[in-house]
């Protein structure tokens, strides 16, 4: 494989752009490569990057593209949306109709408003529950990544554990003193922090996605309404990534959890820039113009994006008795082949998954519960799986810490073509461990 215009641009890039990329996780450095690869374009489940290379993507964008890359039906509405005008700083009639139809597949949201990243969607949601709660405090889990805001950049997952930190710089010490932290899993931690009576909300991923993928479970959610519930602390699921990617109506309608506000991102915007944070009424009465907690934005519920995302929701919805289960098959046969192939080569791994996502962990533990069994898992095995496969057309996440997402483009061809690169790339490993 030849990577010379993604090399070259990566040269230009790196003297104009920080690290070359505009988002951190976008770089390969964890992955032992200097520069990523530049994409060009993509169709259904692959990317073809600059040097003309075709690649199986298991990146999806991270999470939005359920249907694949440019998608017909999305597109099709998007060239509508475009032809229309691309952004008015007035309302639309879209806008109201992707929140009707958001809503309908999240009956925990009697109100909805739409922001143009998660991260947005995070920071109002974390805003509005310290306004409706007269309370300061915020509880977050070690590991889960809620976007880039200021009190939610702690202990924080995703980019900042792929470069080996979790806490950022340039944060003042007065946000990093209300956002407090438990371990994910710990009841009796999140139980002693709350029952101070001083935290606003606990932000949670019901599903946390980016410390690679962790299990969650009903009981333990459970556990998380009732202590919301007695101690007067609002439940936010940041439903970004498992938000219409675990089930239509997210981990809230798998696990049969109801959540106070719910954070949206990703899927919602079909592929383009849409976020959403919505819960009961009385709560989103508190955002202005009809209350005082101010949430704003020249872009947000963009008519393009919202297009997108309305095109995309209603294809999920209106397919959902099957979608979601062939989803589970593809991610449940590659698991199982993936595991036959590492029992063959002797390599140790772990593999977690849930609906169309999964994270293979090179680890020797029985299961991976939590951020420090992912901390220590191999990383130079990841390294070594990630080039076998970028060498060989597959993209993988360029980071242990990430999950990999399947799409309903994933063709039986494109599995089957993956297994066999991931096939050489357990041989290397357990070469490398001497077998
Ligand atoms: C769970 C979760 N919340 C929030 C965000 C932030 O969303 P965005 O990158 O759109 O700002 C992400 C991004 O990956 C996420 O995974």
């Amino acid at each position: 494989m030849r990577y010379s215009n993604s090399e070259k641009i990566y040269e230009k890039a790196v003297k104009i752009i920080p690290g070359g990329v505009n988002s951190p996780v976008r770089a390969f450095k964890s992955v032992d490569k200097t520069y990523p690869i530049f994409v060009n374009r993509g169709k259904g489940s692959k990317i073809y990057d600059e040097d003309g290379n075709e690649y199986i993507d298991y990146i999806c964008s991270w999470g939005p593209l359920i249907l694949g890359h440019n998608n017909e039906r999305v597109l099709k509405g998007v060239r509508e949306a475009i032809e229309l005008g691309s952004s008015f700083g007035l309302p639309t009639k879209m806008e109201v109709e992707l929140a009707e139809l958001v809503c309908k597949c999240y009956p925990s949201m009697d109100m909805i408003r739409f922001t143009t990243s998660g991260t947005e969607a995070t920071m109002a949601a974390v805003r509005v529950a310290r306004a409706f709660t007269n309370r300061n405090k915020i509880l977050k889990f070690e590991g889960c990544y809620h976007g880039h805001s200021d009190s939610l950049l702690v202990s924080s997952g995703s980019g900042l554990l792929t470069d080996g930190y979790q806490d950022s710089n340039g944060i003042t010490e007065g946000v990093l003193k209300d956002t407090l932290v438990a371990p994910f899993g710990n009841i009796q931690k999140v139980k002693e922090i709350l029952e101070t009576k001083e935290v606003a909300c606990l932000i949670m991923e019901p599903v946390p996605a980016n410390m690679g993928l962790i299990n969650s479970s009903k009981e333990f959610l459970q556990a998380m309404r009732d202590i919301c519930d007695e101690t007067g602390t609002l439940l936010i699921f940041d439903e970004v990534i498992s938000g219409f990617r675990v089930a239509l109506g997210g981990a809230q309608e798998y696990y049969g959890i109801t959540p106070d506000i719910t954070t949206l991102g990703k899927i919602i915007g079909g592929g383009y820039p849409v976020g959403a944070f919505g819960g009961k009424k009385e709560i989103m009465d508190m955002i202005a113009p009809v209350g005082r907690v101010y949430h704003a934005g020249t872009l947000s519920g963009n008519p393009v994006a919202v297009r997108a995302g309305f095109e995309m929701v209603s294809h999920l919805l209106e397919n959902r008795e099957t979608l979601y289960k062939e989803l589970e098959e593809k991610v449940i046969y590659m698991t199982d082949s993936i595991e036959k192939i590492a029992k063959k080569y002797d390599v140790p791994i772990k593999i977690n998954k849930l609906g169309s996502l999964f994270t293979i962990f090179f680890s020797d533990l029985d299961e991976i519960t939590d951020l420090e069994h992912v901390i220590n898992s191999n990383t130079t095995h990841y390294s070594i799986y990630f080039n076998t496969l970028l060498d060989n057309g597959v993209v993988a996440p360029p980071s242990k810490y990430e999950a990999h997402f399947v799409s309903v483009a994933h063709t039986k061809e494109d599995l089957d073509r993956t297994l066999e690169v991931i096939d050489m790339a357990f041989k290397k490993i357990g070469e490398t461990n001497g077998k």
